[in-house]
């Protein structure tokens, strides 16, 4: 009979955490280093206190959670352990987000390594659980994951601005972090043996199939942009109709051509205008600026960069026609990966194991994995959600597909941990 995880722990964990943040309407606005981001880090170290896990925090947020010592399989502690195997997620939300995202694959990691250090399993090597900063993208997509696999020059932090216009530096500053150690915080592939992360599919395909667990293939290519077109403010009364210089219509503009654009790249290429802020914002003045933000994806590095392309054209094109003028400032875009097809098998088979059905499948939503692939072999487990909602108060996942697929999580972790990667066969379902 194999290790199983404490559903009833880890569902409490899951509840009491979705308070942390919770708006009147249900939805959760848990932005990374805002005080409900805060309490939810302080709720998460609480967490590692109470099962007496080591956490540390690393200069951009990142925390990592493992047993102290020579509980969480005996094997290498001291100066000589060996590269550790790693899961996590994040607990940042969007805004007015839902209770899993992130949160499941997060709170699932530290309920398997809790697991392993109370049975006192051996290990061959130790088992960590990871929860990445800003996994949203507030400040940057995958903010903490992409610190660890790449670093930021200290330019790259001092541009970077949240959705509100704020920098990052100075968030980080008025929570009393140091800005200087936003930087460095590379993470030394040598001690990663592998990364594995548990996540809602945020997609309608296992539900649809009836399929309980997704073995992930890779993870989508994504692009973004802050674009500001700017134009003239003028009375909204007495300025005719063709003697405006409006940024919004620019916007309107580039909008409305996002369909035809993506289409032009390829079926799956995707496009949205998330954020829009006028300023100075009166109904009666023609807005002398428009600050949008922008994300696009395709499965394929190459078509994201036609699409990104197309999209500056076209924004081009409509701030000529609007007698405006624009400013593009991309975000540096995050690379497509096939996840490994090693971890891949040792997830299909944690889930045969199981008696539970599994399903190949790409990822169209980013995550901390794609980050995490290019320092070690890597793979995620999806489970269904409702409707294939989420970014949203609606995101559902049943407890009884959470429990699977943390225990699909905790069965390929100790695997991992004890015999190590499966020799390359079928990749995963
Ligand atoms: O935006 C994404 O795909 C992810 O949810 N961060
Ligand atoms: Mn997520
Ligand atoms: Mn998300």
């Amino acid at each position: 009979m194999s290790l199983t995880v404490n559903m009833s722990r880890l569902r409490a964990d899951l509840v009491s955490l979705s308070f942390i943040g919770r708006l009147t309407g249900g939805g959760i606005t848990r932005t990374s280093f805002s005080a409900a981001d805060l309490a939810a880090r302080q709720w998460y170290q609480a967490r590692c206190a109470e099962a007496g896990l080591a956490l540390r925090t690393d200069g951009i947020g990142n925390m990592f959670a493992e047993a102290a010592g020579a509980g969480n399989g005996g094997a290498g502690s001291g100066a000589a352990r060996p590269a550790a195997v790693w899961s996590g997620s994040h607990l940042d939300t969007v805004p007015d987000g839902g209770a899993f995202d992130g949160a499941v694959g997060a709170v699932a990691a530290l309920e398997s390594v809790r697991r392993l250090a109370e049975e006192r399993v051996e290990l061959a090597r130790p088992v960590r659980a990871v929860v990445f900063a800003d996994e949203e993208g507030n400040y940057n997509h995958l903010l903490g994951s992409t610190a660890l696999a790449r670093d930021f020059t200290r330019d790259e932090l001092a541009a970077m601005t949240g959705r509100d216009g704020d920098r990052l530096v100075d968030a980080i500053t008025a929570i009393g972090w140091n800005p200087d150690a936003l930087a460095g915080n590379r993470a030394d592939p040598e001690q990663v043996y592998a990364f594995v992360e548990l996540h809602i599919e945020q997609g309608p395909n296992l539900e649809a199939s009836r399929t309980d667990i997704g073995v992930v293939t890779s993870v989508v290519a994504i692009g973004g942009a802050v674009a500001e077109f700017r134009g003239r403010a003028d009375h909204a009364g007495t300025t005719p109709m063709t003697r405006r210089q409006d940024p919004l219509r620019a916007a309107a503009q580039l909008i409305a051509a996002l369909p035809a654009i993506t289409a032009t790249v390829s079926d799956t290429a995707v496009a949205t205008c998330g954020k829009l802020v006028t300023f100075p914002g009166g109904a009666n003045v023609v807005p002398a600026l428009v600050r949008m933000l922008l994300d696009y994806r395709d499965p394929d590095a190459g078509r994201l960069a036609r699409l990104d392309e197309r999209l500056i054209a076209a924004a081009r094109q409509a701030a000529a026609a609007h007698d405006v003028t624009l400013h593009w400032a991309a975000e540096p875009p995050v690379a497509p990966v096939e996840l490994n097809p090693r971890v891949r098998s040792a997830i299909g088979a944690s889930a045969r194991g199981l008696g539970l059905s599994a399903v190949a499948m790409p990822s169209g939503a980013g995550h901390d994995a794609q980050n995490m692939a290019t320092l070690a072999p890597t793979g995620m487990i999806f489970v269904p959600s409702r409707d294939g909602r989420s970014h949203s108060p609606a995101e559902h996942t049943d407890w009884e597909d959470i429990e699977n697929g943390a225990n699909v999580l905790l069965a390929t972790l100790t695997g991992l941990a004890t015999t190590g990667l499966p020799d390359s066969g079928s990749a995963g379902a």
